[in-house]
């Protein structure tokens, strides 16, 4: 972590967009002495934070071409057990792990290409065959045939994360102001005026922008590409003295968080679906398909809720973090993995607001990587 505080002399910072990562960029520049506030449009944590599965997947994440995401997930993972600690509310962290378990010779022969990967990268894996993976989560279906276990993958339940953020930022007397969608920035006087939907303006010496999928639709800069990823999730109660599972649980095209009050989400779809947030019944069906085929026994659970979010999603599938101009960040495109790299984000977000060298190489990640592709909307 960055131990410098914030000099004076960075003067006011302005956060758009009350997401998980909004508010945990919000919470950390608060924490270096920052003057910072944050405008949500709607109701701050209420987006694509509340519909987040929380899986901290470092690990099973990691998708060939993208080690250098790879690095930037593992190092969030690892600030996650005491960024939990400082918020000093619960956040719904479980260690038991996740384990990514296959139905079928086709899966396991896909499962097993995939260790080796993840053997190569010498992540902390390892296998387990049918008899010890049932022993350990007897309500797996006697299809399953195996799984890569990941210890170090955890969760947290996003759901928990927001109030306790929020009271963090409460007790750092950080105001976050609901129903305040900004429609666009434009530079003044060395600073930044933001122009609230209300009419409103606000001045600024520093703009975080992090409004998630919407932040490309903010006015008066070089927007990245970023667009809407729907995901639609179920959630599930079960009885929280006689869980289903204990680790969180992958399949083929889904997986199963057992929170620890007895909720089980099924997540998720990822849908190119423009800004639609409506659940549909061919999400709902697919969902429990493939959930069925590993926990037979979810049949009987009551459905509490049926759970949509837009993941902010980057052309190349990379979060975009860093510095656009002088006085001017933005933090979105954090597509599967925003409760993840929430921590990780709002260092580096500090590191560019002190014109630091950020803590890990962030060349990836950063938004000129779109320079020249990038639409200008200055004049819009
Ligand atoms: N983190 C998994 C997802 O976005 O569905």
């Amino acid at each position: 972590m960055i131990s410098d505080s914030i000099p004076s002399s960075v003067g006011r910072v302005l956060v758009v967009g009350g997401g998980i990562c909004g508010l945990a960029v919000a919470w950390r520049l608060a924490q270096a002495g920052a003057d910072v506030a944050v405008f949500d449009a709607g109701e701050p944590g209420r987006g694509a934070t509340w519909a987040a599965g929380g899986m901290l997947a470092a690990t099973l994440e990691a998708e060939p071409g993208e080690e250098a995401m790879l690095g930037l997930a593992r190092w969030s993972q690892d600030l996650w057990p005491r960024w939990a600690e400082a918020l000093g509310a619960p956040v719904g962290y479980r260690d038991e792990g996740t384990v990514h378990l296959a139905v079928g010779r086709d899966e396991l022969a896909a499962l097993h290409h995939r260790l080796r990967y993840l053997r190569r990268l010498a992540l902390p894996i390892e296998w387990w065959d049918a008899a010890p993976l049932r022993e350990r989560e007897p309500a797996l279906s006697p299809d399953v045939l195996g799984a890569i276990a990941s210890p170090g993958d955890h969760q947290v339940d996003p759901r928990a994360v927001v109030p306790a953020l929020l009271a963090a930022l409460s007790a750092a007397g950080v105001p976050v102001e609901a129903g305040a969608p900004v429609a666009a920035i434009e530079p003044e006087g060395g600073g930044w005026r933001v122009h609230l939907g209300d009419g409103r303006r606000e001045r600024a010496d520093h703009v975080v922008l992090a409004a998630g999928a919407w932040t490309g639709r903010i006015s008066g800069w070089p927007a990245p590409p970023v667009h809407p990823a729907k995901g639609q999730a179920i959630v599930l109660e079960t009885d929280p003295a006689a869980p289903l599972l204990r680790h969180v649980v992958w399949g083929a095209g889904i997986y199963l968080v057992p929170r620890a009050d007895g909720r089980l989400y099924v997540g998720a779809t990822v849908e190119d679906r423009g800004f639609d947030r409506q659940p549909t019944a061919g999400g709902v069906l697919s969902l429990l398909q493939a959930a069925w085929r590993i926990l037979p026994g979810l049949e009987e659970l009551p459905v509490v809720e049926l759970v949509t979010g837009l993941r902010p999603r980057s052309r190349d599938d990379l979060p975009i973090v860093g510095p656009v101009g002088p006085g001017l960040h933005v933090a979105t495109g954090h597509h599967r993995n925003g409760i993840l790299l929430a921590p990780a984000t709002a260092e580096l977000v500090l590191a560019g607001i002190l014109g630091r060298p950020a803590p890990v190489d962030d060349t990836p990640f950063r938004p000129a990587r779109f320079a020249g592709r990038i639409e200008s909307r200055m004049d819009a």
